[in-house]
């Protein structure tokens, strides 16, 4: 392997623990004792959860996007060659899609909501309401990341042949690598 690829692989592993990492501390910072006491800390884990978005899990997944398509036009010829790959690249793009359109905005609505949660009467009600989407659509984040993953690790047989060029028995023969 030349030092280029491995180093456009090893910035997607970086990417990939920056961004993994920042999902498994959300879920860590949700069971947090004592998150919902009183009002300042219900800002301060919300302010936790909204400022680790922005420093780790979009940068990671910035990271690994660029560092991925890098790989593909460089290693894998281009967009659209390897059937794995394809599903890796659409799977990321939901996960793109669920980080920016549906939980940046949620977490940021948490911690409006938390911010006016001072004063009488502390009612958490409005709170659990968004925190309840957040966790869901974090789940959601979560098995696509496993199942990204997953895709690239194994290439699943059924996914690695690809209609431009065989990696069946001729294909071998005619020295073309089974992982594309
Ligand atoms: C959240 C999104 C992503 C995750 C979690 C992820 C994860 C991974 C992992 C773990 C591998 C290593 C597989 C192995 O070496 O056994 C890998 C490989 C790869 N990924 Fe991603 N990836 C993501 C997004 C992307 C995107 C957006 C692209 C391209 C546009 C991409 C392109 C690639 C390529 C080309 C490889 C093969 C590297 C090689 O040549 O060895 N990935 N990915």
């Amino acid at each position: 392997m030349s030092w280029h690829r491995g180093l456009a692989r090893l910035l997607h592993f970086i990417g990939l623990a920056m961004f993994l990492g920042s999902i498994f501390g959300h879920i860590a910072l949700g069971a947090l004792p004592g998150a919902e006491a009183d009002a300042h800390s219900v800002v301060l884990s919300s302010l936790a959860v909204v400022h680790t978005t922005k420093t780790l899990t979009l940068p990671g997944l910035g990271l690994v996007i660029v560092t991925g398509v890098w790989m593909t036009l460089s290693y894998h010829g281009g967009f659209f060659r390897a059937r794995w790959l394809t599903v890796h690249q659409v799977l990321s793009l939901l996960i793109l899609l669920n980080s920016l359109v549906l939980l940046r905005p949620l977490g940021l609505q948490v911690l409006e909501v938390a911010r006016g949660l001072h004063g009488p009467g502390f009612d958490l009600t409005s709170l659990h309401t968004l925190t309840r989407e957040e966790k869901t659509f974090g789940a959601i984040n979560l098995v696509l990341t496993l199942a990204t993953i997953a895709v690239a690790v194994y290439r699943p047989r059924l996914l690695r042949r690809t209609p431009a060029r065989s990696t069946g028995p001729e294909g071998l023969a005619a020295g073309k690598s089974p992982r594309t």
